[in-house]
This record gives structure tokens, C-alpha cells and sequence, in this order.
């Protein structure tokens, strides 16, 4: 009975470092915080898009439905931290973006 337990136990303890490690690789996901005030196209996305994406996706991200077409691309890209390419985005800039896409991406 005794060694049944500690098989269990160290059963456990290895589950919980496995888990341990593989959520490690995938802890540069940022959670968005989306308390507040409902974040609009024109006064947060927007600007944001414009700021940090329209440089190098001209044509595209720096109108409503180029941004719209893509949200769902977008929002995974800022939450993983793979865009914008080169730089980053302050904790603000990223909930303005993913706050704006899951409020429904509106033409607000
Ligand atoms: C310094 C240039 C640069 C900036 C700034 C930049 N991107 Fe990109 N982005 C790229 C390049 C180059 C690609 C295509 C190659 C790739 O996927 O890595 C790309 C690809 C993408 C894609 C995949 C779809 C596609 O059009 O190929 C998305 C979505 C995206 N970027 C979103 C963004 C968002 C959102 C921002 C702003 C927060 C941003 N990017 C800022 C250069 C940039």
C-alpha cells in the first residue's frame, strides 16, 4: 500500500514537471488584461496599428478592413509577440489591439 502511494506520488511529480517544462516554452504569450472602458477601433486600436504596423504593412493595416480581414492573424502574432517584427509593444498597446478584436472588432 505504502509503495503504491509513492508510485503515485512520484508519478504525480513527474506529470507536474512535465507540465511545468512545456508550459515554459509558451509563457512569452501575453495575457491580455481587458478591465475598462471597451477599447474602440479609432481610439485605440487604431492608433496603435498605425504607430507599430503601418510602417512595414502599408495598404494594409492602416485601414479598417485590411485590419479586419486579418484580426484573427493579428491577434495571435501579438499575443505570441512574433509582431511587430523587430520591436515590441507596451502591455497598452497590446490590450488596445486583442481588447479591440475580442469586443468584436468593430468599426468603432
Ligand atoms: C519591421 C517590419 C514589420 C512591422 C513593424 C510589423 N510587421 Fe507584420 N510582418 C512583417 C513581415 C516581413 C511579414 C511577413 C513575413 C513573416 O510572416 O514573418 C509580416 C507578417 C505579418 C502577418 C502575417 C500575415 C501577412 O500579412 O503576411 C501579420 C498578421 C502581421 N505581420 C501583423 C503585424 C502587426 C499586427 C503589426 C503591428 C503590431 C506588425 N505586423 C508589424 C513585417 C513587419
Amino acid at each position: 500500500m505504502k509503495k503504491n502511494l509513492l508510485y503515485v506520488a512520484s508519478l504525480t511529480l513527474v506529470m507536474v514537471l512535465v507540465n511545468f517544462s512545456s508550459c515554459k516554452k509558451t509563457s512569452s504569450n501575453y495575457t491580455p488584461s481587458c478591465s475598462g472602458a471597451t477599447k474602440t477601433y479609432s481610439a485605440d486600436a487604431a492608433p496603435v496599428f498605425q504607430s507599430a504596423c503601418a510602417g512595414c504593412h502599408s495598404g494594409k493595416y492602416d485601414n479598417y478592413s485590411g485590419v479586419s480581414a486579418d484580426k484573427s492573424d493579428i491577434r495571435s502574432k501579438v499575443l505570441d509577440g512574433s509582431m511587430p517584427q523587430n520591436s515590441t509593444l507596451t502591455d497598452a498597446q497590446k490590450n488596445a489591439i486583442i481588447c479591440w478584436i475580442d469586443a468584436g472588432a468593430l468599426n468603432n
